[in-house]
């Protein structure tokens, strides 16, 4: 089967750019209490959730080491081969792999969570209810999803540099309310959400935001992967309901997927 072109230009662009990335965005984090806020709330109820969690479109793996250092089970998957062979040799102690979460190599049912962070951002919304039903297939009834991404108006750009290099690479915005309702549509509900303002956080020198036009510049979603329970506010972090399988067939096999070394 063919690819589509956008996962092939991005995967392009990140193999470009994954060094200068990776230098870039992994000294930041200590430097982001806005950041390891939600990460820190997600470990937590992934824990309790039971469970690996899987970090998608993990990059360099410096927010599945942060997650791993608060006692998660994480492991990593990345589009980017380069991506994934940086984390490798970065954390040789946590498993990474290639892969797209458009078509998880991962199993039905079994995760504890679910974290995208700054990684469907390069999704046309078209995808995104594919991708969602990823999420849910993947989670076990009662896991958690974090998602971070750029809130906008439904609009994207496409970058023709980026972290100094000549790319082409498509960065979407999204309406968080429409977001909202494609979770719902998956079997993920959100359970909290968090705004961030333009600046706060995103390193500079990378990926332009155009932050003076979006309404809504950064947001984090914790979503739940709901049980009977229902919706008590709107956060990002999403569960995943019971029952059901709404997802593609089942995926089998992923060495990510086996216990962990650390286990
Ligand atoms: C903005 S970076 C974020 C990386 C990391 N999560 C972080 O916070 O530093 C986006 C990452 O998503 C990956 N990515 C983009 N599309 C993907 C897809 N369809 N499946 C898996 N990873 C993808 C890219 O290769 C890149 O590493």
């Amino acid at each position: 089967m063919t690819e589509p072109v956008h996962l092939a230009e991005t995967r392009a662009a990140y193999d470009t750019v994954a060094v200068d990335y990776a230098a870039l965005v992994t000294a930041k984090l200590p430097e982001l209490p806005l950041d390891r806020a939600p990460l820190g709330a997600f470990a937590e109820l992934a824990r309790a959730a039971g469970g690996r969690v899987a970090d998608i479109g993990c990059g360099r793996g410096h927010v599945t080491a942060h997650l791993a250092a608060l006692g998660v089970d994480a492991f990593g998957v990345d589009l980017s081969p380069r991506m994934v062979a940086l984390a490798r040799r970065a954390y040789p102690g946590l498993c990474f792999e290639v892969g797209s979460m458009t078509a998880l190599d991962l199993p039905d049912g079994r995760l504890g969570g679910v974290l995208s962070w700054w990684s469907i951002v390069h999704l046309p919304r078209e995808l995104l209810p594919r991708v969602f039903a990823e999420f849910h297939r993947v989670l076990a009834p009662g896991g958690h999803t974090l998602l971070g991404f750029h809130g906008g108006d439904d609009e994207h750009v496409r970058r023709d540099r980026a972290y100094g290099h000549p790319v082409s690479l498509d960065v979407h915005f999204a309406r968080p309310e429409g977001i909202t309702g494609l979770l719902a549509a998956a079997g993920l509900v959100v359970t909290a959400t968090m705004w961030q303002a333009p600046g706060e956080g995103r390193p500079a020198g990378g990926v332009p935001v155009r932050p003076q036009a979006l309404r809504w510049p950064r947001s984090y979603g914790l979503v739940h992967n709901l049980g009977a329970a229902g919706l008590s506010n709107r956060l990002f972090l999403g569960r995943r309901q019971g029952g059901g399988r709404r997802g593609p067939a089942t995926k089998e096999g992923q060495s990510c997927d086996s216990p962990s070394p650390r286990s």
